[in-house]
């Protein structure tokens, strides 16, 4: 299989899976393994810059876990507002521009004004655009671009594709690597117009202990494969005339 250096600036999403088991297995309640998947948040996002990943997506709370108790969803609501609140300074510092991405109006009183003034805080940041999926879902979004729409006319994959990612302050809407952690095999809503010819990396990794020398493999691994894009593999020899 031939291996191809990386492109620069590489779009990666991961679907941030495994916290409430990592806590489990512990003997913590769920929410401990959510704090300690902060963390995790904060080295992964770190680490990217020098790996070739320009941007980076996060799945942290779909638009159908509203449906956990009201603890942990407190609890994950509060874990978001002390990350704005905590973290914005350092992802200022740190070149990472930082876009929340997914419903606004169903979050806490406080946090859309938070997440605002963080967005702004980091506006400059060129390093890394780091994007966190809050109250999100993907098929929302397709339909929220569709409602969008003022006609059909000259639609292509393109247009249509910048409304439903929404801003994207100059990174690729597409996904090139798609990462799952916690050991599970699917999409669960996440990014499904933007993962169309995304390479997905499984590992079992609960996401608490995720981090640089995880991304790194993903990245060997992802560099290692052969993306056709629905084409053919070009030959390694010219055909003959
Ligand atoms: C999935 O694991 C994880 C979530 C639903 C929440 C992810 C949240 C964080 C990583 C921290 C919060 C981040 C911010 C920025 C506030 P799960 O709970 O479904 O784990 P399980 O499958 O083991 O139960």
């Amino acid at each position: 299989m031939q291996s191809e250096a990386v492109p620069r600036a590489l779009h990666a999403g991961i679907i941030m899976d495994g916290n409430g088991r990592w806590a489990t297995q512990r003997g913590l309640p769920r929410l401990a393994g959510h704090h300690r998947g902060v963390e995790a948040i904060r080295r992964t996002a770190e680490a990217c810059p020098d790996l070739g990943i320009g941007t980076l997506t996060l799945y942290a709370f779909s638009a159908d876990n509203w449906q956990r108790p009201a603890e942990e969803v407190g609890g994950l609501m509060r874990l978001l507002r002390s990350y704005l609140r905590n973290e914005t300074q350092r992802l200022a510092r740190t070149g990472t521009r930082l876009s929340v991405v997914g419903r606004r109006d169903r979050l806490p009183d406080g946090i859309p004004q938070a997440i605002a003034a963080a967005e702004a805080a980091t506006a400059a940041g060129s390093r890394l655009h780091l994007r966190i999926c809050v109250d999100y879902s993907a098929r929302d979004a397709i339909i929220a671009a569709a409602q969008r729409l003022q006609s059909q006319e000259d639609l292509t994959r393109e247009s249509f594709g910048a409304l439903v990612a929404g801003a994207m302050h100059g990174s690729p809407v597409d996904v090139d690597l798609l990462i799952r952690t916690g050991g599970e095999q699917r999409l669960s809503d996440f990014m499904l117009w933007e993962a169309a010819y995304a390479e997905l990396h499984f590992t079992e990794r609960m996401w608490p202990d995720f981090g640089p020398d995880d991304l790194a493999a993903a990245m060997a691994e992802f560099a290692r494969r052969e993306r056709r894009f629905g084409g053919l593999k070009a030959p390694a020899v010219p055909a003959a005339a």
